[in-house]
């Protein structure tokens, strides 16, 4: 989906401290930004930011970082951040959004940050073959968020589009991670800790069925 261009965009991610301008300059120091030491997690392509907003706000003993590469849909995030926490009377002191190219996501993150858990919902499809490299779940991806998650740690994918689905599967098991948890329709499962993002709810008012997996970071013999 295409976004009108917002000029004001910038200036407004600009003005609040939750908004990191430079990512590059916190590689390998996460945790000292934070207020409280907490375990560390990441949202890939976070979009106008419902999901992380709620997420953030429903767990206070947990610090979030959310990264898209578009400040017009950033800047959106913002806003739902500080609606949410208002609503809740709550300081943001829990979450971190930034503009960055997930492509280029081992320019901010290293082992020291010790990422627990990688939320990535609805990314782009890319179903022509030569575009499935840009995928965020591909294997080269996969192999760099390895990196900056801790052993054990997961991945929580959502997606509507099947052939993403099965063929992540395949990248997923091919890069050490094990599926702990699969389903091809979600919202038949009632599980009480899904939040509904932007996306979600607009593929499931179409009648569409929600994939989702976790997939849990194992050792490695070798490098794939
Ligand atoms: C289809 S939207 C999904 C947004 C949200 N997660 C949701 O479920 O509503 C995909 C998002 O990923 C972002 N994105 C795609 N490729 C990216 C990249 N290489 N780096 C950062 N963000 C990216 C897009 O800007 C967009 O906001």
């Amino acid at each position: 989906m295409r976004m009108r261009r917002k000029p004001y965009a910038r200036g407004e991610l600009a003005s609040v401290d939750f908004n990191i301008q430079a990512p590059l300059e916190h590689y390998s120091k996460w945790a000292s930004i934070f207020k409280r030491k907490a375990p560390l997690m990441l949202e890939l392509g976070c979009g106008k930011g419902g999901f992380i907003a709620e997420l953030a706000a429903q767990n206070p003993d947990i610090n979030y970082l959310a990264v898209d590469i578009k400040s017009e849909v950033l800047v959106v995030a913002k806003r739902n951040i500080e609606r949410v926490f208002a609503a809740v009377d709550r300081e943001i002191d829990n979450v971190l959004i930034m503009a960055h190219d997930i492509e280029r996501i081992d320019m901010i993150l290293s082992p020291e940050d010790k990422i627990e858990r990688i939320y990535i919902n609805f990314p782009n499809p890319w179903p022509k073959a030569k575009h499935k490299k840009r995928r965020l779940t591909y294997p080269r991806q996969l192999m760099k968020y390895r990196e900056f998650l801790v052993d054990g740690g997961e991945i929580r994918f959502k997606t509507d589009d099947d052939e993403l689905f099965e063929e992540s599967l395949e990248y997923f098991s091919d890069c050490g991670f094990k599926i702990t948890y699969l389903t091809w329709d979600l919202h038949r499962e009632n599980r009480e800790d899904n939040i509904i993002t932007e996306h979600e709810r607009m593929f499931s008012s179409e009648g569409i069925p929600i994939k989702m997996l976790i997939a849990e970071k194992q050792e490695m013999k070798k490098d794939v």
